[in-house]
């Protein structure tokens, strides 16, 4: 697809504000901070459920608000989440990124922010929802693999997808370098739909997914690595 410059439009000189939930190394969340530098959105708070993840290096060294809510410290999930929801709402974000947050969501959880949380999944979804998609990928001797974001529903790894990566799968490929190609894919891909939502050319609308007014299809998106050799420096 065409990219096409992005101009801010309802956000004109107020930045989204984007919450990023992180559980690991937080190399996603580093991309989204290096491309929030174009003024269109601002990560104001990273909260991760785990306690001693790199992640949080990464938020301290980039100066930004970060905390940890612990899923270890509750008796059930639906404590963590009540703690969670709080801390997200003294943040009123407009965004909230799922980046390596390795915890399911309840239903109830979801609903209170349906249309306004992204997941960035290491698959080409609706295949390969779960863990280790990319050992996956290579028993099942695919020809392709790729990354997916898409609007958080109750249904895990199962809303509507916003856009798609596709790379191949080379036969000398193993679970580390197709981690790696993909990661890499995902630091490309996410923020660029981060800036799609910042400057409302990516709506939620009820049931519509729409990019600059018009449906996006089911699959998302499709970019595949010649976009991403494209806008290489
Ligand atoms: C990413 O590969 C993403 O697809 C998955 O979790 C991983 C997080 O990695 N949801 P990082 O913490 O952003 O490095």
């Amino acid at each position: 697809m065409s990219p096409k410059t992005e101009t801010p439009s309802t956000h004109a000189n107020v930045p989204c504000r984007v919450l990023v939930l992180i559980g690991g190394s937080g190399s996603n969340l580093q991309a989204i901070i290096d491309a929030s530098n174009n003024h269109f959105f601002e990560v104001v708070q990273v909260i991760s459920h785990n306690p001693d993840v790199y992640g949080l290096k990464r938020a301290q060294a980039a100066n930004i608000p970060h905390q940890v809510v612990s899923h270890k410290a509750f008796a059930s999930r639906a404590l963590f989440e009540q703690a969670l929801q709080k801390k997200i709402d003294a943040c009123a974000p407009d965004l909230i990124i799922l980046a390596g947050f390795m915890r399911i969501l309840s239903e109830q959880f979801v609903q209170n922010y349906l249309g306004k949380i992204l997941n960035i999944h290491p698959a080409l979804l609706p295949h390969y929802k779960g863990l280790n998609t990319h050992q996956r990928v290579i028993d099942a001797n695919e020809s392709w693999h790729g990354a997916s974001v898409h609007f958080v529903t109750p249904e895990l790894d199962g809303g509507p997808i916003v856009a798609q990566i596709k790379l191949p799968i080379k036969s000398t490929d193993s679970a580390q370098s197709l981690k790696q190609k993909i990661q890499a894919a995902e630091h490309w891909l996410y923020p660029k739909v981060i800036s799609w939502f910042a400057v409302s050319r990516l709506n939620h609308n009820h049931n519509d997914i729409l990019f600059d007014g018009s449906p996006i299809p089911t699959t998302g998106l499709q970019f595949n690595d010649h976009d991403i050799e494209g806008t290489q420096q």
